[in-house]
């Protein structure tokens, strides 16, 4: 493991350790609303501020792109911005719903290197590091070797916070549906493409997301020897945040259900 990594992993354990103790006094806990359906809590700026302290500490020049504080430093000679979601599943969180995770991704000169995702409920921690494969603990990770939508499990997420794409989602869903996949809303998105690149989902789709929900994952999925785009088949996910992923055929199997109920306003 590079120490880049390790420093990833050391702030993405550090925080979902944190988040897990403070779920026990959840009642606790001041909520504040950042956007329709869109809270944010104490423990996601605290566990986001633990991560950075961590990150700092190692390389103090370093840029942060983190959910909760925004941008911070500029990108110097280095190119180095870590990515960061400290909670990803805020809602599920709030809920005592135990499906959430921290999502750390570093990026340098605009290319991910370095991508870790942590699951502190399971304890399952997935790494991948570019051109060196993801790893779910110390299992090498593949993505599954389904063919074909029918049969296939699929992650997703719904527009819940902005209604924008919310005809388009509800379109895309169907035809999803309809091609006989079973469908699976889990509420982290982070997790989801982690559990894409482990296999354990045949390949996920969502609309409307940000840079720190899926930079980490969409690493691990690559890594894993899967396909991540943005809806159009293309390379602009992380701007438009419009995601599709899965192996080779499942990827093109979802694009060719979703694409043709998009229409030609939604963003790639
Ligand atoms: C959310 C989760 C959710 C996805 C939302 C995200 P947050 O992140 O990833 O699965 O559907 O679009 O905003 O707010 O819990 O960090
Ligand atoms: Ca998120
Ligand atoms: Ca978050």
């Amino acid at each position: 493991m590079s120490p880049l990594t390790t420093i990833a992993v050391r702030a993405a354990r550090a925080a979902g350790d944190f988040l897990l103790r403070t779920g026990e006094r959840l009642h606790e806990l001041r909520v504040e609303m950042k956007g329709p359906n869109d809270f944010v809590s104490e423990a996601d700026r605290e566990a986001e501020r633990r991560i950075v302290e961590i990150i700092h500490r190692a390389y103090p020049d370093h840029a942060i792109l983190g959910e909760e504080g925004g941008a911070q430093g500029e990108v110097g000679s280095h190119g180095a911005r870590w990515i960061i979601d400290p909670l990803d599943g805020t809602t599920n969180y709030l809920h005592d719903l135990p499906w959430y995770s921290v999502s750390i991704a570093l990026e340098i000169k605009g290319r991910l290197e370095v991508g870790v995702v942590y699951d502190p409920v399971r304890n399952e921690l997935f790494v991948a590091e570019r051109g060196k494969g993801a790893r779910l603990d110390d299992r090498r990770l593949r993505v599954s070797q389904h063919t074909k939508l029918a049969g296939a499990v699929i992650g997703t997420g719904f527009p819940f916070k902005s209604q924008r794409h919310l005809d388009a989602y509800t379109e895309s869903f169907k035809a999803v549906s309809l091609a006989g996949c079973a469908i699976r809303r889990a509420g982290s998105a982070a997790l989801d493409l982690a559990y894409v690149a482990a296999g354990r989902f045949d390949g996920f789709w969502e609309l409307g997301l940000q840079p720190w929900d899926i930079a980490a994952g969409v690493l691990l999925i690559q890594e894993a020897g899967g396909v991540v785009t943005d809806i159009r088949g293309g390379d602009q996910l992380m701007k438009t945040g419009n995601v599709v992923g899965g192996n080779l055929r499942v990827h093109q199997a979802l694009m060719d259900a979703v694409k043709p109920h998009l229409g030609p306003d939604l963003p790639a």
